[in-house]
Formats: C-alpha cells, structure tokens, sequence
C-alpha cells in the first residue's frame, strides 16, 4: 500500500492529522518517506544546497570551527558535530580546510546526526578515511567535552503546525481528504489573496533546548543556515520540491522533499531562555562575505583560470541578495561570554 493509500484510509478511520503529523510520515516513514528511502540530492535530483553549489561553503565554516575552537581555549579534546549532513560534501569540505588547523582537527571527535539510512552510506562513503560517528538524534550526543555543532538546511525539516485564520476564527490547518478522494488542506479557503497562516514549530524549540544541555555546560557553539525569517511573521511558507521544481505539498507525499522556512527569532529566543547566548541573525551573503567568501573565490579562480567563470556563478548563487544571500539566514547560539566569529558588529 503506497504512503498515499495509508495516509487516505488513516484519514477516512480517524479524520485529519496535523500537517506536522503528515511532514513526519513524508520524510520519515520507514517504507516510504524521503529521507528513510530515496532522498536525490544535487544537480541530478530533486534539490541542491550550498555545500553542493561550491566547496567554498564547507571550506570557510570549517576554518570558522577551528576559530571557535581557539576561542573556546583550544580544549584538547572536542567534538565536531553536524546535523543533517546529507551527502557527506560538507563535512568533507569543512575537514579539508581545516588541516590548515592540525590542533583542531586532532583534537575533534566527529560527528554527524541523521536519521536517513541511504544518507548515512553516502556519508560514509565521502568521509572515507576519517573516523566518523553517527547518531539518530542530537539528544544522544555525549555532552562532557566542548562541542562545535554545523547544521545547514537541518531546521527546515522539522516538522510544522499551521494555524489558519478563516471566518473570523483561528482554525488548526489539517490534512484531509475532499470529495474526490484526494488529500485536501481542511479547512479549505478560496480567498485569492490567500488566508492569513501561523506557523510553529514545536521541534525547533526542543533543539534549542538540546543544543543548550549540550553546549550550556561543557561550552561551545551551534551555528545553524537555513532559509527563514529574521522577525516575527505570518504565512504558509510549507513546500515540496521535487526535481528542482516546487510542486504541491499534498500532491506526491514521500516522493518529495517536504520543508517550511525556519523561524529564526523563536529559535534563538529558545536558546537564550535555555541559558545560551544567540547572535544577531545575519543574511547568509553577508555572514559568507565576513568570513572572507570574496577572497576565497578569488583565490580559486587564480588556482584555477580555466574554472574562473564557474566560480563566480558560484559567488554569486551564494552570496547575491536575489538568490541565496537573502533568502537564508545564520544564528549562532553560543556558551555564555563566547564571541563567535563572523558575528561581530
Ligand atoms: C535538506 S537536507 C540538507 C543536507 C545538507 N546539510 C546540505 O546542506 O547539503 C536535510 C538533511 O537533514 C536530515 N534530517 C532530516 N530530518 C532529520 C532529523 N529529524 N534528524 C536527523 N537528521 C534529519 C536529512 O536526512 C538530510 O541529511
């Protein structure tokens, strides 16, 4: 029975489920979620991210993480740590540029946290040579030594409640099923200009709260780019991209990556009430830029003539504020009294 098929008959037995409930078995499910079965990251799948568009992305937050590091006293023993780690590219480049930092790289335990089974083995495969742990969830990390924590487009998928304001009334947005038989959003609207939405996300509250168990005690930082809001803000900002193309949540249920944008302002408000520190939330153009991503593409391109054009496309995808530079945004939450680099006014 396809995923569509459960959810259908679920509904039919016991009536609407939360959209989070729904972004849970789409990217979840063990026989046919998307991440448990078939994620297609990159040029040839269904989405690409900043790690895939250049390495300058992986390489300069790997030398951000040994700044942190020497900041934090150089422990002689750390754990480095990502979150959703996808196809391993990252991490790869962020250890790459980080044998510019012996000390660093001796001295981190790594680890990545994924859920995803395929994922895992294509970790695997591009972190072949390091000793590489893994874990389900960030809660199950060891928190007796200082930890480094990277995380880009983690956030973005976990999972959403929506509120819908209809009629004069705050309603719960649900999944159901229409006339047709169809999955439907309940209640359903037909005001053009689109209904007025809320979104929480339960989750991203609880990371913060894991993040400062973790980082609270044995000191460090957790550094998180996503695509999100840096104020407060209303609007059904839930997605699916399936072979680079946004299409429509209910249309293909696990066969697309499923997302909503991150809010930054209730992640780092989580993180201060759990006793952390959070800096200001910067564009991802301008926090690239601070780390010097203009002077790492001009050094490629001297490298690497023949790649020069290329690598200004790249430049420009990252950092322009009509392509990603906007769009995403960068926190660091951090142990009390720690200046994280990049972030400085
Ligand atoms: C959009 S991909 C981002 C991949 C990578 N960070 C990058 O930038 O290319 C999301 C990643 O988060 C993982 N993931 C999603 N939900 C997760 C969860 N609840 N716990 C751990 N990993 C999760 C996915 O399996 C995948 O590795």
């Amino acid at each position: 029975m396809s995923l569509r098929d459960r959810l259908t008959a679920a509904i039919a037995l016991s009536g609407p489920i939360s959209v989070a409930h729904y972004m849970t078995l789409c990217l979840h499910d063990p026989d046919d979620g998307y991440y448990a079965t078939a994620p297609r990251l990159g040029e040839t799948g269904d989405f690409v991210t900043a790690p895939l568009i250049s390495q300058m992305f992986g390489e300069l937050l790997g030398l951000w993480a040994a700044e942190v590091w020497e900041r934090l006293g150089a422990p002689p023993r750390a754990r480095l740590v990502e979150l959703g780690p996808g196809d391993g590219t990252m991490m790869r480049d962020v250890l790459r540029a980080a044998k510019a930092a012996p000390a660093f790289l001796a001295a981190c335990e790594i680890w990545l946290v994924e859920t995803s089974a395929p994922l895992r083995t294509r970790q695997g495969a591009a972190l072949e040579g390091y000793c590489v742990r893994w874990a389900a969830s960030l809660a199950d990390l060891p928190a007796d030594a200082p930890m480094i924590i990277l995380a880009n487009e983690f956030l973005d998928c976990l999972p959403i409640t929506q509120m819908i304001f209809v009629e004069g009334w705050w309603a719960e947005r649900r999944v159901g099923v229409d006339a047709k038989g169809d999955l439907a959003f309940v209640p359903a609207y037909e005001d053009e200009a689109g209904p007025m939405i809320h979104e929480h996300c339960v989750a991203l509250a609880e990371t913060a709260r894991t993040v400062a168990g973790l980082i609270g005690a044995a000191r460090g930082a957790a550094l998180f780019i996503d695509y999100g809001r840096d104020t407060p803000g209303y609007g059904d900002t839930l997605q699916a991209l399936r072979g680079h193309r946004n299409e429509h949540p209910l249309h293909h249920p696990g066969a697309a990556d499923l997302t909503a944008h991150v809010d930054f302002p209730t992640l780092a408000a989580a993180a201060e009430s759990a006793g952390l520190e959070a800096t200001a939330i910067l564009k991802q153009g301008d926090f690239l830029q601070r780390l010097g991503i203009k002077a790492r593409a001009a050094a490629l391109a001297r490298a690497r003539p023949d790649k020069s054009d290329q690598i200004g496309r790249q430049l420009e995808r990252l950092i322009a504020a009509d392509k990603m530079g906007d769009l995403f945004k960068v926190v660091c939450l951090h142990a009390p009294g720690l200046s994280a680099p990049g972030f400085e006014p």
